[in-house]
């Protein structure tokens, strides 16, 4: 007679395991950024990168060479915001700071017949020049240019020019440097001057170096 069978034992092997407690938690002050009691800045505030509407608008600063040159065009185009502030000195050239941004500034210039900047670089700035009346003309090594309204030059640190008022009527110019001119190194006239070898282009770079760190602006043109 077989042995009756009897139920086989579960399979203790075949059960699912039971997951282990999780650790408990560090204790709140151990944790970075929490509070003795637990709180946070971000659990009582909410997230602030949940929140991008909040956080300040970026600024729009240029930051190419066309960036500047649509900024000088903007401001050119709004003549009821230069035309008004315009004032001649017979004396010398008139000059007015008319925007700061960040890293860069905006220079508004009058010129009457005859005054000019003498030649000169922008020290380690970056400019663009804008004729807004009236007409110039920039000097270099290369030849002079006359430079009417709406004419627009781009002038890299290092640059060697002259701006001078050759005409009988008045000239109103923009300049927008960046960073914002800081120093200025003067040339001897650029027309009486021969293209210059690189080696006398360092040999004057070494004379007199003006008003760096000075409130009134290096007056380039
Ligand atoms: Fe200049």
């Amino acid at each position: 007679m077989p042995a009756p069978r009897t139920a086989p034992a579960t399979p203790a092997a075949t059960s699912p395991a039971t997951p282990a407690p999780a650790a408990a938690p560090p204790a709140a002050a151990a944790r970075p950024g929490a509070w003795a009691d637990g709180l946070s800045d971000v659990s009582i505030a909410g997230d602030p990168l949940a929140w991008p509407h909040l956080a300040p608008p970026e600024r729009a600063r240029p930051t190419t060479v066309s960036a500047f040159a649509a900024l000088a065009g903007r401001i050119a185009a709004d003549r009821a915001r230069w035309e008004p502030l315009v004032d001649y000195d017979p004396v010398t050239r008139w000059y007015h700071r008319l925007e700061v941004g960040e890293g860069y500034e905006v220079w508004l210039l009058s010129w009457l017949p005859g005054q000019g900047s003498g030649a000169h670089d922008h020290g380690a700035s970056s400019g663009i020049l804008t004729v807004l009346a009236g007409e110039l003309t920039e000097r270099t090594a290369a030849g002079p240019r006359r430079l009417g309204p709406g004419c627009r030059r781009v002038v890299a640190p290092g640059y060697v020019h002259e701006i001078v008022n050759a005409a009988m009527e008045p000239a109103v110019s923009l300049h927008v440097y960046f960073p914002g001119l800081r120093e200025m190194t003067p040339y001897p006239a650029v027309a009486a001057t021969p293209a210059a070898t690189p080696d006398e282009e360092i040999a004057r770079a070494g004379r007199v170096r003006s008003v760096a760190g000075s409130a009134r602006p290096p007056r380039g043109g």
